[in-house]
């Protein structure tokens, strides 16, 4: 059973939180809080190491089992199913959805088409520890011979941000004399910076990219590969100086890169689902095998959660849950990941895509328009440096954006009491923005009168905290895992293909156009809307 798009806004569940919704959306957090003192601890839920407390949230137990009631009705617990055992429910690709056996352990069985493909995501994960450890250890050597000391990773969109993301995420168990670097974008100052300073007889380029014919990614690759043949004065230094990790084995072949060092993976996994396939392979250089395998278990730990654990205690259901109650219901159009961790600096960025490419969508399953908002713009900043800068709108703004406030128990590089005053700034955050301060407070404090609106907090500005232990490749993987089954779950219930991306085609298409339009030999009139003509006819003027 699937959640029927044209029918969602008249199930049963979504009338009755409707219903709900009216009768709550005024009454404030202090009141829920004053209602119930055992809030704070009873509206909690662990997994896979992870705490999170959701008391924050303008919502009660009744608002809780309501959200469930409509997750059932939607048949997420079906379509749970229907991904973890390799349905094809990426229907408009005819793809099955298996980022979770990435991580499954060696010994399960998973099939697509027939073939289980856990043996094959073991045996690139074998080729990936062999290769990334004769890169640590120096034992793969350069075309001159020289000891690889720098890793540049050229890929885009997924086969950028989760990699970016995790390195930076995981710096901390990183090799230290390796530098590890991303280059992304199309502009080549992103290219030229990244390896500026670099020795290109220390260099290893890993070309990440699922299709092998991204753009960008093409672009950037072999402006690398003349980087290298220019510095080292052979083409036969590609071999020593490029892997490659992609499904396309063609195009790798015709780029140059020999299959042998080229890293699989497969059409069931998407791209902003791939940081722990092959597309990791630079993450695994930098941390290592075995704290790359420990943060696979940490996502397996978080699977089992959502797949096993009570609807009304699993943390990525109470998540996506509570997303939906305030998109749908009080309308808000953002929600602001923050996590006090500066190691996770990268993590909104990489949550930006997971979470808008996935469900930025607006047609259901079935091709009908949906008649009800779907994914929230994601942004974010680490705290505390957001505090000095866009917490101002959280607190007094006046949208209403619900916020994920991520921390840990204990730091990885502990230093006097700043973990302390890290982690009492976001304790601060969740109360301010929960409780606020009265226009009675303020005056109370001596304010005159002219300022007191000004220095009134309304609060019932809701927020998550998420806690851990510590930042460990297991926990990271835990946290990434609960948030990809949060996407799934929303996914289901807005009855939309969290795992196509159309949306992102039309400005390729239209970009080569204008490139050929750009290019110093067109000598023809473009042909596009006027604004664009203009704009072209202005460029073309400017470079002459
Ligand atoms: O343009 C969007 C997109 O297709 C993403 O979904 C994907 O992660 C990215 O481009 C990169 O694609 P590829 O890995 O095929 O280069």
């Amino acid at each position: 059973m699937s959640a029927s798009a044209a029918t969602l806004t008249t199930r049963p569940a979504w009338q009755a939180l409707a219903a709900h919704h009216e009768a709550i959306r005024d009454v404030h957090l202090r009141e829920l809080f004053a209602a119930d003192p055992e809030r704070g601890t009873r509206m909690t839920a662990s997994g896979a190491s992870l705490f999170l407390d959701y008391s924050k949230h303008r919502a009660t137990p009744e608002t809780i089992a309501l959200l469930v009631a409509l997750a059932r009705e939607c048949g997420l617990v079906e379509r749970r199913m229907a991904m973890f055992s390799g349905e094809k429910i990426n229907i408009t690709e005819h793809r099955a959805v298996l980022h979770t056996a990435l991580r499954a352990p060696r010994e399960a069985t998973i099939t697509v088409d027939g073939v289980n493909v856990v043996p094959l995501v073991h045996e690139v994960l074998d080729r990936m520890r062999a290769f990334a450890t004769a890169v640590r250890g120096g034992a793969w050597k350069g075309f001159t011979g020289s000891r690889i000391r720098n890793i540049v990773n050229i890929g885009i969109g997924g086969s950028d941000l989760g990699p970016a993301m995790a390195y930076r995420a995981l710096a901390h168990f990183a090799q230290r004399d390796l530098t590890v670097r991303f280059v992304s974008n199309v502009d080549a100052t992103d290219f030229a910076e990244a390896t500026r300073d670099l020795d290109p007889a220390q260099t290893l380029f890993i070309v990440s990219s699922k299709t092998f014919t991204t753009i960008e990614t093409m672009t950037n690759a072999a402006v690398a590969r003349d980087w290298i043949i220019g510095a080292l004065g052979d083409p036969r230094a590609v071999a020593r100086h490029f892997v490659a990790v992609s499904t396309n084995e063609h195009a790798v072949r015709e780029f140059g890169i020999d299959p042998a060092n080229m890293f699989g993976f497969w059409d069931w996994v998407g791209g902003r689902y791939s940081m722990d396939s092959a597309i990791g392979l630079s993450t695994m250089i930098a941390i290592g095998p075995d704290s790359f395998g420990e943060m696979l278990g940490g996502m397996r730990t978080m699977d089992g959660h959502f797949r096993d654990a009570p609807l009304e205690q699993n943390l990525p259901v109470l998540h996506a849950l509570l997303g939906i109650w305030y998109t749908d219901f009080f309308g808000t159009q953002s929600a602001a990941v923050l996590p006090y961790d500066q190691y996770l600096a990268r993590l909104p960025a990489y949550l930006q895509q997971l979470i808008m490419e996935s469900n930025g969508k607006s047609v259901t399953l079935s091709g009908a328009r949906v008649r009800y908002a779907t994914s929230p713009v994601i942004w974010g900043e680490p705290g505390t440096n957001g505090q000095h800068s866009f917490h101002q709108l959280l607190h007094q703004g006046t949208p209403l954006v619900p916020v994920d406030f991520i921390g840990f128990m204990h730091s990885l590089n502990p230093m006097g009491a700043q973990h302390d005053l890290l982690m009492a700034n976001l304790l601060a955050q969740a109360a301010a923005l929960a409780f606020g301060k009265t226009a009675a407070e303020v005056r109370a404090e001596g304010t005159p009168e002219a300022l007191v609106p000004h220095r009134v907090f309304e609060g019932n500005r809701p927020s998550s905290v998420i806690l851990a232990g510590l930042l460990t490749p297991a926990t990271l993987g835990a946290l990434i895992a609960l948030y990809e089954h949060s996407v799934f779950t929303q996914g289901v219930i807005w009855d939309i293909d969290s795992f196509d991306q159309w949306g992102v085609e039309l400005g390729k298409t239209l970009a080569t156009r204008i490139a050929a339009d750009l290019a110093p030999s067109a000598d023809t009139a473009p042909a596009h809307d006027s604004s664009t003509n203009a704009l072209i006819s202005r460029y073309r003027a400017a470079r002459g």
